[in-house]
């Protein structure tokens, strides 16, 4: 089905392996191509309710976006390679209604990062290591990373890191913000799908508003507070909300069905 992925399905969560462990997973064209088909999945499939994004092999989550595919680009091109990208990809991660989070194994750097830092939040692996190097290449981020590294770390920092190319270890990396653990490789896709378990017992149109009034706060977006009013509100319509207030007046459990 996927030129450059694995995909597995796991108790409703889709795990999504980039795979070109021979190129430490850079995205190329059909790397992009492919994780656009994959999030259509993630939207639109019913039987997935979260997504986890993971590289393949114990070196590289993704080591950027794919530099073989720079050469001969103009001005036009470079910014059609990153408007497609934000647009089919990583604003798609970001704005997806379902939690989708990236359980990082190895280098992330430059669009790896980008990537990483384009999911809901991040796990690392002990040998993960961050980086937006772009300036060795003459270039800058293109796929988010000045702006969402930003958000994440603080501008200070956002700086630096953009400026020097250095990289960050994962136990930097979180106490940086930009992940939220540090486990072993192995430790690294069961501690992922345990938080998804978690979240899946939770009110799916809750989780759904939660991702988009964060994501407001992110963007430092004015309409942020009245967006969260409006949707604090339009929870009181929900089958959810009457079930969740319900079982706990019944000191029992919920069960939420997304309506
Ligand atoms: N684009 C294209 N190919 C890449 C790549 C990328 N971003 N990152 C790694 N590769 C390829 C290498 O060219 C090499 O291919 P080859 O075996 O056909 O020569 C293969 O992946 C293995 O990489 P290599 O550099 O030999 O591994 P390493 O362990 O010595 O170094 C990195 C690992 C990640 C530090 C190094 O590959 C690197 O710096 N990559 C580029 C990172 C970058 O600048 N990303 C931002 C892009 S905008």
């Amino acid at each position: 089905m996927y030129k450059t992925l694995l995909t597995e399905t796991d108790r409703g969560t889709l795990v999504i392996t980039i795979n070109r462990p021979d190129k430490m997973n850079a995205l190329n064209k059909d790397v992009i191509e492919d994780l656009g088909k994959a999030l259509d999945d993630v939207y639109h499939n019913n039987e997935i309710k979260t997504a986890i994004i993971t590289g393949a092999g114990e070196k590289a989550f993704v080591a950027g976006a794919d530099i073989s595919e720079f050469v001969g680009l103009g001005k036009e091109g470079g910014s059609e390679l990153a408007r497609m990208g934000q647009a089919n990809v990583f604003n798609k991660i970001e704005n997806c209604p379902k939690p989708i989070i990236a359980a990082v194994n190895g280098f992330a750097l430059g669009g790896g990062c980008e990537l990483a830092m384009a999911c809901h939040f991040r796990i690392a692996s002990a040998n993960a290591k961050f980086g937006q190097p772009e300036v060795n290449l003459g270039l800058i981020p293109g796929y988010g990373g000045t702006q969402r590294l930003t958000q994440l770390v603080g501008k200070g920092k956002a700086m630096e890191l953009m400026m020097t190319a250095d990289m960050t270890g994962a136990e930097e990396a979180k106490s940086l913000g930009l992940v939220n653990y540090v486990v072993s490789l192995e430790e690294l896709l069961p501690k992922a799908k345990d938080i998804l378990q978690k979240i899946h017992t939770k009110a799916p149109l809750a989780i759904e508003s939660i991702i988009a009034c964060v994501n407001d706060a992110a963007r430092c977006n004015p309409e942020g507070f009245d967006n969260e009013v409006e949707r604090f509100g339009v929870c009181f319509t929900t089958e959810d909300m009457k079930e969740g207030t319900g079982a706990f007046l019944e000191k029992r459990k919920p069960s939420f069905k997304g309506k």
